[in-house]
């Protein structure tokens, strides 16, 4: 949510580097961008564009220009409309900021400095950030104590670089609930503060995450120097670690989109998922297993109950962490809790991580990215092996999720990995046929998708996708549930894609199907080919099937995600939208 980049060098050409740290951390937000650097006459510039970084890009090279020292952003609006105005770096006397995260006292602070004569042009929070330090340095502080006494004034969340005119050799950063990533380029050339890994790939091979409190000092004279500072002023040493985000992981290679790349890529990541799937707890031991994670995590958590119930026969808690956190919740300590987030940084799985370490207990996290924030505070850390996923819409990690969680119940040698794989493969063959479902369902006025057992949560990622990406109306419904309200919606503009495979739930998900069609809605059946005889029963008219391969029903779940992710994708692609960044959205959550 907001993605913040920086370079201070020691030449004068960071402007390219700039720019693609951003288009890197486009998937954090991608409202507005802008950037702020001085110039080699010192002076300080600011351009900044609505939309996409390809709009701020085209301004930027127009202007040739020349700096070693510069801040940008891409921004996930929080406070205040998507404006140029309103648009980051804010700027103040010489003072550059941007920012990520809220500052939540941000109207008392705003209402002080008014009294002080400031003047404000936006509706941000981040504004009062550039304000304040301007008011300390005009007190007669330096840029640094300037910089520290701001952020002893704030309360909320925050990662926060800064420039200054007056001192033109000087790069400061600060993090405190929002990520921030350092680096020195291998030529030790160029120092960088970042949001995250993915910002510095091939600009740095080393990392350094910095912890809650800490703020950087980055120097130059006739080297690069820095220094880390704690919470308590005191100066500290944070390891770096490997970059292991590689160009081609963030490189589209050859695929019109990330989306697609990484729906492509679901055969592989469960492979990788199964070969390295190392998990220490036995989770037998415990007499209940809370699941706590947000939008497609969550729905990975609750396909997991289903097969953690069935097979371990432990009762499983699925939790909406922003709920959860709110709630008082009871936490016996013979339970496991397992934080289940792709990027590691969404604030409010990060937060309820932090509820149940308070209360002394151990904490899992199920992350895809390492050295995240979730990763790093959680006592163990299993990871989905999926490799960097860009697509905004969460796709490829899901299955990396669902086969991680079923790992944990059950003996790996027990499943069939090759089967899962070949049937995944087998479905992104049948592109045409998504694509003609997508046709279909492209003007729906409204969607259902239905299903029983772990067909209901992939019914609700299926609707989540739809709506996310093609801004169709979308539900997710067990199927079961729909005649005790939402059936009132149908009529013929609207479609359900009805998810029954041959399982035990099959002839029910048909009758309930049944029952949509007979109020005149249209029905799209994903199913399998073992049924192909037993849906031809099935009133004639407006009904289309989509059959997946066969195979144990423990091992549908992964087909079937693949399957509605391709129906999402087609849709999205006929409806014209920007399937990687969809409106509104940002990748990593960092905002509660
Ligand atoms: C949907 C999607 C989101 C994320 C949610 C949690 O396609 O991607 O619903 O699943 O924001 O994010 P993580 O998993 O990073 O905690």
């Amino acid at each position: 949510m907001c993605g913040i980049s920086s370079i201070l060098s020691l030449n004068d050409d960071i402007m390219n580097d700039l720019i693609f740290s951003l288009e890197r951390l486009e998937y954090r937000g991608y409202d507005s961008a802008g950037i702020a650097y001085l110039g080699t006459n010192s002076k300080l510039y600011r351009e900044r564009a609505v939309g996409k970084i390809e709009n701020l890009k085209e301004v930027v090279e127009k202007l040739n220009v020349k700096s070693n020292i510069g801040i940008g952003h891409t921004r996930w609006a929080t406070h205040g409309k998507v404006t140029e105005l309103n648009a980051h770096p804010h700027v103040c006397d010489g003072v550059a900021v941007v920012h990520n995260g809220i500052i939540e006292n941000y109207q008392e602070l705003k209402d002080k400095l008014i009294t002080e004569g400031y003047v404000f042009e936006s509706e941000t929070d981040t504004e009062v950030i550039s304000k304040l330090i301007a008011f300390h340095i005009k007190g007669g502080e330096n840029f640094q104590s300037a910089f520290s006494s701001s952020l002893s004034k704030f309360v909320g969340t925050y990662a926060i670089v800064a420039i200054c005119e007056n001192e033109p050799n000087i790069l400061l950063g600060a993090k405190m609930g929002s990520p921030m990533a350092i680096g020195l380029s291998n030529d030790q050339q160029n120092f960088h503060i970042a949001s995250d890994a993915v910002a510095l790939s091939s600009l740095t091979d080393k990392v350094t995450y910095l912890e809650e409190g800490d703020i950087v000092v980055a120097e130059k004279g006739k080297n690069l120097n820095y220094e880390i500072f704690n919470l308590n002023g005191e100066k500290v040493a944070r390891d770096a670690i490997p970059n292991v985000v590689s160009l081609n992981d963030i490189n589209q290679n050859g695929y019109e989109s990330f989306m697609l790349k990484e729906i492509f890529e679901e055969v592989i990541v469960a492979k990788n998922t199964y070969d390295r799937f190392n998990c220490d707890i036995d989770i037998f031991k415990f007499r209940g297993i809370s699941i706590i994670a947000c939008g497609t995590s969550y729905y990975a958590g609750l396909l997991a109950k289903y097969w953690i119930e069935d097979i371990a026969r432990i009762p499983v808690n699925v939790e909406i962490a922003s709920e959860f956190r709110y709630k008082n919740p009871i936490l016996p300590k013979d339970s496991l809790y397992v934080f289940v987030s792709q990027s590691g940084e969404t604030i409010d799985t990060l937060c309820a991580m932090r509820l149940v370490k308070e209360a002394h207990i151990n904490t899992v996290a199920l992350v895809n990215v390492n050295n995240s924030s979730i990763a790093r505070e959680a006592d163990y850390v299993i990871q989905t092996v999926a490799g960097t996923e860009i697509g905004v819409a969460s796709t490829k990690v899901f299955i990396s999720q669902i086969l991680s969680m079923l790992l944990m119940c059950v003996k790996k040698d027990s499943v069939d990995i090759t089967t899962i794989e070949k049937n995944i493969n087998i479905v992104l063959n049948k592109q045409h046929e998504f694509a003609r479902i997508a046709e279909k369902i492209k003007n729906s006025r409204s969607l259902f998708y239905i299903g029983r057992g772990t067909n209901y949560p992939l019914s609700l990622e299926g609707a989540l996708k739809i709506k996310e990406l093609s801004y169709i109306s979308a539900e997710g419904h067990p199927a079961g549930e729909i005649k005790h309200g939402p059936i009132a919606i149908v009529d013929e503009s609207v479609h359900t894609i009805a998810i029954a495979p041959l399982d035990k739930h099959f002839k029910k998900t048909l009758s309930n199907s049944q029952e949509i069609f007979a109020r005149n809605g249209k029905i799209l059946l994903i199913t399998t080919e073992n049924a192909r005889n037993l849906v031809s029963d099935f009133d004639k008219g407006d009904i289309d099937y989509i059959f997946l391969p066969n195979s144990d029903p423990l091992y549908y779940p992964f087909s079937i995600t693949t399957a509605i992710h391709l129906v999402a994708y087609y849709t999205a692609k006929l409806k014209g939208g920007d399937v990687d960044k969809p409106r509104n959205l940002a990748k990593s959550v960092t905002v509660e």
